[in-house]
């Protein structure tokens, strides 16, 4: 359920958006109006303007936008929901159906019960460390020199040996079987139903909000068995979205304004030892596109420090090509002459001196990559010195002053042995070789890329612009519904199109647009993406306020056309294409080109 709509109201009429944003960042009052530097872009003028009779923010370079609530969500990396709720707490305002429901996050009536079983599991875990049993985990521990402080923060466990013991435990708790199978620590199929993670120490792991959804079980004694045994993916966990110890992470990274990245939980404690608090774990090398987003959406530097062996560098090699791709801003930790292999063995050996010195070293992508060809790849051959030219030839183009420019090119030229004017021309070739690339693309009678992908996102903005500008009117005018079920019909934005059915569901019961309500009926709704069409409609919400206009919504109508057609045309070639030979091909194409160019030339 989500939050009744009276009492949001409720706390936002409480709530002064000023006081609130204020409690975060500085504030200014200029005239009758409050600004403060942008928190969500790289900001150095104050361009986030309040408007505190309204209730709402906008800042004027990123365009990032919303009410209060709108506004703690994405400072926090909080659901709209959670921001009510803490919103509520921050201005003191209590009421009980704010407590009616403890998984308010979780909609989802299948998987409340699956949060309570694992949360009660992870308890369990933890008081059974403390048990007689559990001094052997205790020992362990301390052995590795995790403080009792820590033991606690991260609610480090101990499942008991006899693995029947967690479940008859969870039984007697009133969870059913399929309960307990549907969190991940066992089948209800096998004959003796036993713990997967018995006489293991238990590392809990919780997603951004502090929530379990699942663990990661580490051997006790160095032998042959799994060194962590992890959960599977359950209806409550994926591995590959969650980061470990974001939940405390997300806490000191705004303040410190970085974020660190390690392999394991080991290191996150080591980090955690010697005050970095802003650090969450890989728990392996395998970086997702999930964990990408989630990363670049902080807007802090990432410090990636994986392993200082070959996987971990290896692994920092191909997360520089993800990071580069997404626009993540980050530096990576290079120590050429350390010995250990990562900073919980750096700390345990060397001190915390050294570790500090360790996590300082931080290298951009480009002295990064040199390094590891330096130091990891031979280069004998004039072939693999050739290779890493290539390799950085990119990077050049896109460095960010002349001064860095020379320094690449000098660098490169050490480490490879070429001379530096022979690789400055290579550079210029590659320069531009890559900008007739697009044009060639678009000739290119082998039908193997047959469209640059850059054209095919130029015209997507396009229409994802015209779109976008439909949609933000059907925020605010019933007339713009009516015209988009009428004329536009359907959106090609899934994101926009979700938006869009639920605005005219919306509409087809009220008179009038209330933001607030409008999102109430998303939050209660099953929608998978409720909290993506949330974030969206706070984007778009506040951005236009302005007068309906028919012939503006008739000129996106006419871009939205063009664009879906040429869409449609492109499927139709591709499948046109299909297995014909080359000659086939290249008349094909060109009929297509003709059409398409003397289109551009009829505008
Ligand atoms: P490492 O093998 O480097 O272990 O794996 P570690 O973190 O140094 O752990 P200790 O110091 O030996 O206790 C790094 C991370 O990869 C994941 C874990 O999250 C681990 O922390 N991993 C490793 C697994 O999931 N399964 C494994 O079998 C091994
Ligand atoms: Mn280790």
């Amino acid at each position: 359920m989500a939050l009744d709509h009276e009492l949001v109201e409720e706390i936002k009429s409480r709530a002064d958006i000023v006081d609130i944003i204020s409690s975060y960042i500085s504030v200014t009052k200029k005239g009758r109006n409050y600004f403060a530097v942008c928190p969500f872009h790289d900001d150095h003028n104050p361009s986030l303007s309040i408007n505190k009779e309204k209730n709402i923010f906008k800042c004027f370079v990123c365009g990032t936008s919303g009410d209060v609530f709108g506004f703690v969500s994405k400072y926090e990396h909080i659901t709209y929901e959670q921001a009510i709720r803490k919103v509520a707490e921050m201005i003191n305002f209590d009421d009980p159906r704010l407590h009616e429901k403890v998984y308010a996050r979780h909609v989802d009536e299948n998987v409340v019960p699956l949060y309570k079983c694992i949360s009660e599991l992870q308890k369990f875990y933890e008081y059974s460390l403390l048990t007689d049993e559990g001094k052997i985990a205790r020992d362990y521990l301390q052995n590795r020199k995790i403080s009792k402080e820590q033991i606690e923060k991260f609610s480090i466990g101990y499942a008991p040996k006899d693995g029947k013991v967690s479940i008859d435990y969870l039984q007697k708790k009133g969870f059913s079987l399929k309960n307990i199978e549907d969190i991940g620590i066992a089948l209800v199929k096998t004959q003796n139903m036993s713990d997967n993670n018995a006489g293991r120490l238990i590392f809990p792991i919780k997603d951004a909000s502090g929530q379990v959804v699942g663990f990661s079980a580490r051997r006790l004694v160095d032998n042959d068995d799994t060194k962590y045994v992890n959960s599977p993916e359950t209806k409550i966990f994926s591995k590959g979205n969650v980061l470990y110890n974001m939940h405390n992470a997300k806490q000191f990274l705004k303040h410190d304004g970085y974020l660190y990245l390690v392999e394991g939980f080991m290191d996150v404690f080591a980090l955690d030892a010697i005050g970095i608090h802003s650090v969450v774990g890989l728990m392996g090398t395998a970086m997702t596109k999930s964990n990408v987003e989630q990363l670049r959406r902080l807007n802090v530097e990432i410090r990636l420090c994986l392993d200082n062996d070959n996987a971990g560098q290896i692994a920092m090699m191909k997360i520089i090509s993800l990071f580069d791709e997404a626009g993540v801003n980050y530096r990576l930790v290079s120590k050429v002459d350390e010995k250990f292999k990562d900073s919980d063995e750096i700390l345990k050996n060397e001190g915390e001196e050294h570790l500090r010195l360790y996590v300082n070293s931080l290298v951009d992508p480009f002295n990064f990559a040199l390094n590891f060809y330096e130091h990891t790849s031979p280069l004998g051959s004039i072939e693999d010195r050739k290779k890493v030219i290539k390799h950085f030839a990119p990077m050049l183009v896109n460095a960010k002053s002349k001064l860095e420019f020379n320094d690449y090119i000098y660098k490169l030229s050490k480490v490879t042995g070429f001379d530096a004017n022979a690789i400055k021309d290579f550079v210029e070739d590659f320069k531009s070789v890559q900008s007739s690339k697009e044009a060639a693309d678009e000739i290119n009678f082998t039908g193997e890329t047959r469209f640059t992908k850059q054209k095919i996102k130029r015209e997507l903005r396009r229409l994802n612009m015209a779109e976008q500008m439909v949609l933000t009117n059907m925020l605010f005018h019933k007339e713009a519904v009516k015209y988009y079920e009428d004329n536009v019909k359907y959106f090609y934005n899934e994101i926009y199109r979700q938006i869009a059915n639920f605005v005219v569901e919306y509409m087809s019961h009220n008179e009038k647009i209330d933001l607030t309500s409008l999102i109430d009926s998303i939050m209660t709704s099953s929608n998978e993406n409720k909290d993506a069409l949330v974030n969206e409609i706070t984007l778009l919400g506040y951005t236009n306020e302005s007068l309906y206009d028919k012939r503006a919504m008739d000129e996106c109508m006419s871009v939205i056309s063009e664009e879906r057609q040429k869409l449609y045309e492109r499927s139709m070639i591709e499948k046109a294409l299909e297995g014909k030979p080359p000659e086939e091909q290249a008349r094909l194409l060109n009929d297509y080109l003709k059409r398409t160019n003397s289109q551009k030339k009829g505008k």
